[in-house]
Parts: structure tokens; C-alpha cells; sequence
């Protein structure tokens, strides 16, 4: 029989990506999702749909009692940086005792291998780049501070109940699935490569955020990793958990770092025309810098990334067309 893999958040841009690749490799997939931030077009036609908030245990139970779930791959949470500062509350019931609950529930329901979507913001300010896993744990924004409080959590439950769990550490995710059926979506849109793109083709600017950092520009450094390299580091995260391997917590990049700027001048590029600009205060919570290592993600996994910036803002670019058709 084919496993059976239960993920929550399968409604938004990294899930869906993730359920895609999942269904192309024969897993039999169950989407849990509350479409708070996901997306209905985003939920894929092949997966068993719940609408369902990972705070309502009473369903995840009945859920749990309903499939064998093989493993969890755990997405569902907020994940603005900049909105996390205005509302910590709201982050840390969604993101950490949202979470809690998922835990509880599969322990419950003896299912003990689990894939948290982790973050580079828990790192913080950066003492050295390229980040390695061993890197102190100081996340400045509230975002990485839930994201850093569950992994403990994660270590709790390992520790207790012998849940064995990986904890994908993203650096910033773009592109869409090969297809370009799934893609980046955000109500509003915050993030700087779809917001270049949707900005771009109306001829409006784009807002850069600081440009009098310590970095070759001024402006913020950041490791663009393709979506789709993301998803496959799942799949293979699903056979390493299921060789009874140990609990880790694993960086995903590509150990370049691009400037908001040099962003800027490769959407140019893309899109085939000039993209206007203006310079804003900083964001708070905006390390200058975020660079991966990701050593232990090839030696544990043997995953490298495939792709790169120009495949990211290509399959980008493609995504937003189709959404304005
Ligand atoms: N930026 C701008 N103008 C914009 C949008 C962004 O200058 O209109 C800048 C930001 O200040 C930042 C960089 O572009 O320096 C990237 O910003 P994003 O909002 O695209 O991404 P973040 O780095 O803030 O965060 C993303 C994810 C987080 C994750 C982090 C890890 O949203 O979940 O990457 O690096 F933790």
C-alpha cells in the first residue's frame, strides 16, 4: 500500500507544492488547511481535503482515526514577518499551540515521524555567513521566535514519546511547480518577488526596504531558494525519517545571496523592461543578511538544490501570468 502523508497548510504556496510532488511520487496525500491564508485554488484536485484548524483537536483526532499516517509535514502557521511584530499573540497561539495540538494528536494516535516547516528566521542577526545548523538560536522577529519555540517543543516530544521529527530551517522560498499550477499567493503580497512582478507590470514602483545596511548595496541579502528544490527535500526527508533515523534540524538554500537590488535588476530582466524603485525606511525584524550552509542537508539527505535564481523568477513571472488572465 502507499504511504499515506498527512500535511497541514497543503492550501498554501510551499504545501501545494509539496502535495503536487507528493501525488506525482504515488504518496496518497490528506490536506488539512482552515484557508486563513491558503488558497481553495491551491488545494490539489488528487488530495483527500479537510478544512480544518489545527487547533480543533477533536478533528485532527478523528482524522487520525480515520487514515494511517504514515508521517506529518507540518506547514499550517502564519508566517509574516512584518505582521508578526503588530499581532505576537495571534502568532504564538497559531504557530505554537496550534502546533501543540497536531503533536498531541499524533502521539495520541501512535504517529511519530513528523516534518516541521521551520525558518531561517530563527537564526536572527547572523555572527557568521554562510549559517550552519550550529549557529546560535536568536531570532529578532516574534515569526522566528514561534518558529525557534516549537522546534523545542519538537525535542520535548521526541525526548517524552520518542517522536522523531526534522525540522526544514527554509531560507526564502519562490517560483512556482513546473506546471506553474502552484504558486506564491498572499493577501496582501509582502514578499519581494512577487511584489516586484505584480508591481512592475502595472508600472508602479516597489519599495526597498533600507538601503543604508552593511552589505555590498546597502540593502538585504537573501538566499532564494525554488520551491520545488524545497519540495523534493521533503520526499527524501519522508525515506530518512523512515529509516529510523535520529531527529535533526536541517537548512534549505542555496548558499548564494542575491541583494534586494540585484532582485530588482533580475525581474528587470525577466519582464523586459525597467522596474521603478524607491527607497523606505527599514522593515523591523530584517536581518542585513541570509545565507545558507547546507552541508548536512546533502550529507543526510544527499539533497542539493537544482535550481536557481533565474529558474525562480522565470517560473514566477510565468505563475503571476496566469493569475492576471
Ligand atoms: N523587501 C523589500 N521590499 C518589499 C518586500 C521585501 O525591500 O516590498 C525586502 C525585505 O526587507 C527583505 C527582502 O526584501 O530584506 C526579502 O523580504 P521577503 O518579505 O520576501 O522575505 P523575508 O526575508 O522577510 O522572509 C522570508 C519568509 C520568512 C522566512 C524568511 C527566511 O517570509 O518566512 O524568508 O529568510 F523566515
Amino acid at each position: 500500500m502507499n504511504k499515506e502523508i498527512l500535511i497541514t497548510g497543503g492550501a498554501g504556496y510551499i504545501g501545494a507544492n509539496i502535495v503536487d510532488l507528493l501525488i506525482k511520487k504515488k504518496y496518497k496525500v490528506v490536506v488539512i488547511d482552515n484557508l486563513s491564508t491558503g488558497n481553495k485554488s491551491l488545494i490539489h484536485p488528487d488530495a483527500i481535503f479537510y478544512n480544518v484548524d489545527i487547533s480543533d483537536k477533536a478533528k485532527l483526532e478523528e482524522i487520525f482515526r480515520m487514515h494511517i499516517i504514515d508521517t506529518v509535514i507540518h506547514l499550517a502557521a502564519l508566517s509574516s514577518v512584518g505582521e508578526s511584530a503588530k499581532k505576537p499573540k495571534k502568532y504564538f497561539k497559531n504557530n505554537v499551540k496550534g502546533g501543540l495540538n497536531l503533536l498531541e494528536a499524533m502521539v495520541e494516535n501512535e504517529c511519530k515521524k513528523i516534518i516541521f516547516s521551520s525558518s531561517a528566521a530563527v537564526y536572527g542577526n547572523p555572527q557568521y555567513v554562510p549559517i550552519n545548523e550550529d549557529h546560535p538560536i536568536n531570532p529578532i522577529s516574534i515569526y522566528g521566535e514561534t518558529k525557534a519555540t516549537f522546534e523545542e517543543k519538537l525535542k520535548l516530544f521526541d525526548k517524552q514519546h520518542d517522536l522523531k521529527f526534522l525540522s526544514l530551517r527554509y531560507f526564502n522560498a519562490g517560483g512556482s511547480s513546473d506546471d506553474n499550477r502552484f504558486g506564491e499567493i498572499h493577501i496582501p503580497e509582502t514578499h519581494l518577488i512577487p511584489s516586484i512582478l505584480k508591481l512592475a507590470a502595472k508600472n508602479r514602483e516597489i519599495s526597498i526596504f533600507g538601503d543604508d545596511y552593511d552589505t555590498k548595496d546597502g540593502t538585504c541579502i537573501r538566499d532564494y531558494i525554488h520551491v520545488v528544490d524545497i519540495a523534493e527535500a521533503h520526499i527524501l526527508g519522508i525515506e530518512y525519517l523512515g529509516n529510523n533515523a535520529q531527529s535533526e534540524m536541517i537548512n534549505l538554500g542555496t548558499e548564494k545571496g542575491y541583494s534586494v537590488k540585484e532582485i530588482i535588476n533580475l525581474c528587470s530582466k525577466t519582464l523586459e523592461k525597467s522596474v521603478k524603485s524607491k527607497i523606505e525606511p527599514r522593515r523591523k525584524g530584517d536581518p542585513p543578511i541570509l545565507i545558507a550552509s547546507c552541508g548536512k542537508a546533502k550529507k543526510l539527505l544527499n539533497w542539493e538544490h537544482k535550481k536557481t535564481i533565474h529558474h525562480i523568477i522565470e517560473s514566477a513571472w510565468k505563475f503571476e501570468q496566469k493569475l492576471s488572465i
